[in-house]
């Protein structure tokens, strides 16, 4: 007898469709999980992942199919519904009440009672023991925003075991996470998997799947492709599913945009970071960006990289050295000044500061030009259109139309509207902060082969991302930051992901030795321990 009839799946979608105003976002799905494996649901930005995930937690309900739940047909009105069922979700963006307790957000809906009263102290053994069992241990008491978001995550992770789930869905849960918050997380969710539970992960990181995976769903335009093994699908086939394109082809883009990057820019120098820092923020970095050149902040997160592209575009103040262009010194004071001088800046958290939901595409598309040219200098209808437009179509934007709220884009498309945004202003110097966070491999081969078309055009890029290989891959400079703190810089042939990687590691062991000058203002030793969550 098979396994498979012996183990029944524990979830079974068929013929699953979904549409809204003038997108077809679900049409006959197919999916189906097993008890004890993870299974990784890929496709392209807009291709319905979160679409699915929120029929099957009773966000939306669907227009047609079969929903077949350990053993029975569901149909859950409400997250609620589904996590009564045995089906819990960590969305995209933590879906848990930031400004509550922890123990109200683990048991919030599930408040032990007694006599219509909550027992509280019943209420925060209760959040211990959940949290005990993705090895945390927290202060329930306190507020859930004081957390990381790392921390907040693994908290939603640990009501969905306490809510008993068969089924556990992660919505690109690591995309805001550094290395070590993400290796803690893929140990959870392995060990998790032992333990008979199965659990739907969502990412676009090809590395975290293939490291995670048993088995790999390719959705592409809201159908299902094909269901495999990921040991029996090799790196370049599923993105061929993922893209509808054949996998020699996008081999041999992939080597295309390599050569395009190593192609040297040959300009002059636009700009100079002398020495630019602030007490508290990032110490002084100094660095040159060359016309029509790629420099990329290579360190984990939290070295500074962020720190130090606020400082260039002065969102913060430097209250140290300064900022060099035509061969003149600037000190921004704020983006305004910064876009003056032409410099633009894509933000790292779109949700906090960037995309305008009920806003079309269109509208958020012209803010930055707008705001650069002043309120008396209106942008025409027909420009505002021929604006949309444009970047609609060079940067492959999956929406029904210009006037769509940018809101219910997905994710990754939300993205590159901020970066078109941005690129409306044609900046001499354009800072690219997580330019690809939340974007599917095609769309950031895109976004890769876009980088050096602007340089190549004689724009000049600060780069910073996460991906060290994709930092390595863009940059013809690679400054490398290390506790917020400049440790190195890597020029032309000499930069590799493993030569970033070694500057850091040699910088940490300096650290440790005690020899370097200077230190970030430090979290209290109680802060930190809370915050790596072991204290
Ligand atoms: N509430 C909504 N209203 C209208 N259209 C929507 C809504 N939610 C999703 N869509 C559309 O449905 C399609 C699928 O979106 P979905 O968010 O499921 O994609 P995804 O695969 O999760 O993409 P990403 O990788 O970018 O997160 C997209 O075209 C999107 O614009
Ligand atoms: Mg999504």
């Amino acid at each position: 007898m098979s396994e498979s009839s012996t183990h029944p799946p524990l979830l079974l979608v068929r013929g699953v469709s979904k549409s809204f105003p003038g997108v077809r976002a679900l049409d006959n799905v197919e999916l189906t999980l097993r008890r004890g494996e993870v299974h990784a649901l890929m496709g392209e930005n807009g291709a319905g992942k979160s679409t699915l995930i929120k029929v099957l937690t009773g966000v939306y309900p669907h227009d047609g199919g079969t929903i077949e739940f350990d053993g029975r047909a569901i149909s859950p009105a409400s997250p609620r519904d589904a996590e009564r069922a045995g089906i819990s979700t960590v969305y995209q963006e933590v879906n848990l009440v930031p400004t509550l307790s922890v123990a109200e957000n683990l048991c919030v809906g599930r408040f032990p009672t007694r006599g219509g009263l909550i027992r509280w102290g019943a209420a925060r053994r209760r959040a211990e023991t959940a949290l005990e069992r993705v090895g945390l241990k927290l202060r329930v008491g306190r507020q859930l925003d004081e957390y990381s978001l790392a921390i907040q995550q693994m908290v939603a992770i640990a009501r969905a075991l306490d809510a008993e789930a068969k089924l556990l869905i992660l919505d690109e849960p690591t995309s805001s996470l550094d290395e070590s918050e993400v290796d803690r997380l893929l140990e959870l969710m392995d060990s998790l998997r032992s333990g008979g539970l199965a659990i739907l992960f969502v990412t676009h990181f090809m590395g975290q799947v293939y490291r995670i995976s048993d088995r790999i769903t390719v959705l592409r335009n809201g159908a299902f492709v094909a269901e495999s093994m990921a040991k029996d699908l090799p790196r370049f086939d599923l993105i061929g599913q993922m893209v509808g394109k054949d996998p020699e082809a996008l081999r041999a883009r992939e080597a295309e945009v390599r050569a395009l990057h190593q192609k040297k820019a040959g300009g002059g120098t636009l700009a100079r970071v002398n020495g630019l820092g602030k007490q508290g923020s990032v110490a002084p970095v100094g660095f040159e960006i060359g016309e029509g050149q790629t420099v990329g902040l290579g360190g984990l997160l939290g070295s500074g990289r962020t720190e130090t592209a606020r400082l260039i575009f002065g969102i913060d103040k430097a209250d140290a050295g300064s900022l060099e262009i035509d061969g003149k010194a600037h000190r921004p004071g704020s983006p305004r000044e910064a876009m003056a001088l032409g410099i633009a800046m894509t933000p790292d958290d779109r949700k906090v500061n960037g995309i305008i939901p009920n806003l079309s595409v269109r509208d958020n598309i012209v803010l930055a030009l707008q705001s650069k040219r002043g309120i008396w200098r209106r942008i025409s209808p027909k420009a505002q259109r021929d604006l949309a437009a444009k970047y609609i179509a060079s940067l492959n934007i999956k929406t029904s139309n210009a006037e769509t709220p940018v809101g219910t884009l997905s994710g990754g498309n939300q993205q590159k509207v901020l970066l078109a945004r941005w690129l409306a202003v044609n900046p001499r110097l354009f800072i690219l902060d997580e330019p690809t966070r939340g974007i599917d491999v095609g769309a950031k081969g895109e976004i890769e082969h876009l980088v050096a078309d602007l340089a190549e055009q004689g724009m000049s890029l600060v780069f910073i991302s996460s991906e060290l290989e994709e930092v390595a891959r863009v940059s013809q400079r690679v400054v490398v930051l290390c506790d917020r703190e400049q440790v190195g810089e890597l020029e032309g042939e000499a930069i590799s992901e493993h030569a970033i990687l070694e500057m850091i590691a040699r910088a940490g062991e300096k650290e440790e030795e005690g020899e370097t000058g200077w230190k970030p203002v430090p979290l209290g030793d109680e802060e930190r321990n809370e915050r790596d969550g072991d204290g």
